[in-house]
């Protein structure tokens, strides 16, 4: 599952580089919230409203489509049963087909993708890996409309490469030939393709386009924000740290509603090699930093690189620059600093193949998934965000300045984001039991971060820089691997995926955390009849509740529990899912605007006996619509916030995708008609020596499903999915 398959080193989601002695929870029991209070307005009454609004309160109400329209009912399909077979499958009724994927080509001129491992030129080709993705309408014209459903612009991350598929006979050890390096530095980043319908009414992606973009991990970005021209952010490069080349590991995605793509950096810190010794040229403060980020093993021969593309044998400044060493009399002389040139939320304008790129430093520097952006009238924007790693935090930004919807249509999309994204406060969040919590500023206003004991700030673009040292220091609650999170467009929610978390324990030890009313569940689940899997093995999806964007304190609850549906009721399956429901390790969630329904994605390891990684619908309620609910375990109990459980009506099964691969990313078209799912790494545990034996891949797709070249026996790739209704309803009706 989570690992790169051909290198020993497994950086992707195992760091356990929070160690400070924050309490996981508050130990004491606060009174109770007013249950009154919290269901004020209630879940019914809420989307009574807002599905009224969207469309779908009658038969077919609403559509823009004109004529006669079958009738529309959330859920209104069938649900997809667990499946391992090598497939993509949706509910009948609906078809899905591969609309861009891993290797074609977006320049005119550029060679049809072999995918035979000989393909090289993957800056003008889709990347690997396909991840978030946002969709940005276009006019007949080419102007920016955000109402369209027949031309627009997809923004998609790539987050890593299968090094096994992406050579001819997988990748050479280190020293690397600085041809396989290139095409691996090239095939991740962020795609900017236009699709547009074609004669035949169907949605295409356009080869040639103008829009087109490949912004890799050499592309040139610049940095916004307090951290803009900081001591830590300059190099050989940069020597006024105000730019960098290339963003890596993007995982997560937003949308602002200026219009720009945002785009997470996420497992970044596994893209970086110290030389032994390298630690003892560092302060003791910048040691803790390096810790903090998961990067205090210094090696000599560069293998803590993930991909050894500093070991590249022509040792070109281009590649050796991942070796984030001392080497030269400065920091202006050498790569000391590039480590702290990654982990960001970074700013990009899709309608724009020249506009600059920017890292946006306010948003703190993690190991950044989705970016959320709630922006009101009058109010305050603000941006949540997850830190997938275990035991890291939950993150809010909050703008300096108001929202003014007029700032929606600016032309210069760029300078909205400076606006807004430029200035402002970021906070973390602290779980109380009793349903409530803080957002905790990070700042060195906030005392216990200019006061803390473990590291010095030396400024405000430290604090964001490192900003898992000032949620450490502010008192922020370990979470379990915080994922996704997108906003209710009903009420301006938030719903966040923890993923799991092998390091949640009753008994805790070393790096593992004890269970707390936010993180409540540890338990053990046996995987093929052999493999014991425990901690929060399957996740959960917590929401929170600002009743203004700005606000500091919060309530909370549990929206549903991933289990089996044959799980423990008491202590698992919380949420009392069934075999059309039951789900594990929830990672991508979105929002479709059309429907109102929130989609659930899932990166597996704990089910995948039983079903691939998969995708369900669900219809949202609202924080506070379940009640109280206490896990015990033999006589230490845990009492948490549940949402209503999961009933046929509000949860489904949707797709389940090919072998060996997650779900991960959608974006739709805003008539809600076609929707847009990534299949990411399909058969990336295809062991590296079989290669040369195409029947031991563990995944051929697409290729078996008629798309690219290969056939039954073709490589697999990772590939964006067209989903749509053949009858021409909404998706998920
Ligand atoms: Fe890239 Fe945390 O998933
Ligand atoms: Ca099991
Ligand atoms: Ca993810
Ligand atoms: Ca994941």
């Amino acid at each position: 599952m989570n690992k790169p398959t051909d290198l020993p080193i497994d950086h992707r989601h195992d760091e356990d580089s929070n160690v400070s002695p924050n309490p996981t929870f508050d130990t004491v029991l606060a009174a109770r919230l007013s249950r009154r209070g919290i269901l004020r307005g209630g879940v019914g009454a809420a989307l009574g409203v807002s599905l009224g609004g969207l469309g779908l309160a009658g038969c077919g109400g609403g559509d823009d489509a004109g004529g006669t329209r079958p009738t529309e009912t959330l859920l209104g399909f069938t649900a997809v049963a667990k499946s391992v077979a090598d497939s993509v499958t949706v509910p009948s009724g609906y078809t899905a087909q591969v609309l861009i994927a891993l290797g074609d080509p977006l320049f005119s001129g550029v060679a049809a993708f072999k995918n035979d491992g000989s393909d090289a030129d993957y800056d003008k080709r889709c990347g690997e890996w396909h991840d978030g993705m946002e969709y940005f309408g276009l006019s007949a014209t080419g102007a920016r409309d955000d109402a369209s459903s027949s031309r627009a612009l997809l923004g998609i991350n790539h987050e890593w490469v299968t090094q096994t598929f992406l050579h001819l006979n997988g990748p050479t050890a280190a020293p690397r030939p600085d041809a396989e390096v290139i095409k691996e530095m090239q095939a991740m980043g962020v795609t900017i393709v236009e699709i547009a319908k074609g004669a035949n009414g169907k949605l295409a992606y356009v080869q040639g386009s103008p829009f087109n973009r490949r912004i890799t991990t050499e592309t040139e970005i610049e940095f916004a924000g307090p951290a803009r021209g900081n001591d830590l952010l300059k190099t050989k490069f940069s020597t006024d740290g105000t730019k960098t080349r290339g963003t890596v590991n993007n995982c997560g995605t937003g949308k602002t509603p200026w219009g720009t793509l945002l785009t997470g950096e996420e497992n970044w810190a596994a893209f970086f090699a110290r030389n032994a010794g390298d630690n003892n040229l560092r302060s003791a403060n910048e040691n803790v930093a390096f810790a903090r980020y998961g990067k205090s093993v210094t090696t000599s021969t560069g293998s803590n690189h993930v991909y050894r593309w500093n070991t590249a044998q022509s040792g070109d400044e281009r590649f050796t620059r991942w070796n984030a060493s001392v080497t030269g009399a400065s920091a202006t002389e050498d790569y000391r600093n590039e480590f702290y040139c990654q982990g960001y939320v970074t700013e990009i304008d899709p309608y724009s193949a020249t506009a600059t790129i920017k890292k946006r430093t306010t948003l703190g520097r993690m190991a950044h998934e989705s970016a959320a952006v709630r922006a009101e009238a009058g109010k305050k924007v603000a941006v949540y965000m997850g830190d997938d790693a275990r035991n890291e935090y939950i993150y809010k930004f909050v703008s300096a300045q108001t929202w003014n919807p007029a700032d929606a249509n600016a032309a210069d999309r760029m300078a909205v984001g400076d606006k807004y994204l430029d200035s402002g406060k970021l906070y973390a969040a602290k779980f109380n039991d009793d349903g409530t919590g803080t957002w905790v500023e990070l700042s060195l206003a906030n005392p216990a971060v200019a006061g803390y004991a473990t590291y010095t700030f030396a400024n405000e673009g430290d604090v964001l820089i490192h900003a898992r040292l000032a949620a450490d220091a502010a008192g922020a609650t370990k979470m379990d691997r915080p994922e996704w999170g997108n906003l209710n467009p009903v009420n301006g929610e938030l719903y966040i995926t923890l993923t799991n978390n092998s390091n949640r324990r009753l008994n805790p030890t070393g790096s593992q955390v004890a269970p707390d009313a936010a993180n409540p569940r540890t338990y053990s689940d046996v995987r093929d009849g052999t493999t014991v899997l425990s901690g929060n093995v399957n996740g959960h999806i917590l929401r929170i509740k600002d009743a203004d964007p700005a606000d500091t304190t919060f309530t909370w609850d549990i929206f549903l529990f991933g289990a089996e549906s044959d799980a423990s009721p008491a202590l698992v399956n919380l949420s009392g899912l069934t075999d059309d429901q039951d789900f594990s390790s929830p990672d991508g969630l979105v929002f479709t605007k059309s429907t109102g329904l929130c989609w659930i994605q899932t990166d597996d390891g704990a089910l995948v006996d039983e079903s691939n990684c998969m995708m369900l619908a669900s219809v949202p309620g609202a924080v506070g619509d379940g009640g109280q609910v206490t896990l015990n375990y033999d006589g230490t109990t845990v009492t948490t916030r549940m949402g209503k459980k999961a009933t046929a009506t509000t949860l489904k099964r949707f797709l389940v995708g090919p072998k060996d691969q997650e779900i991960t990313g959608l974006a739709e078209t805003p008539d809600g008609k076609v929707i847009f799912v990534n299949v990411q790494h399909p058969g990336e545990d295809t062991p590296v020596g079989d290669i040369g034996n195409p029947s031991r891949y563990t995944s051929h797709w697409p290729g078996n499903a008629g798309y690219g070249a290969g056939g039954a026996n073709a490589r697999p790739r990772s590939a964006t999915v067209m989903i749509y209704k053949i009858d021409g309803g909404r998706v998920g009706t």
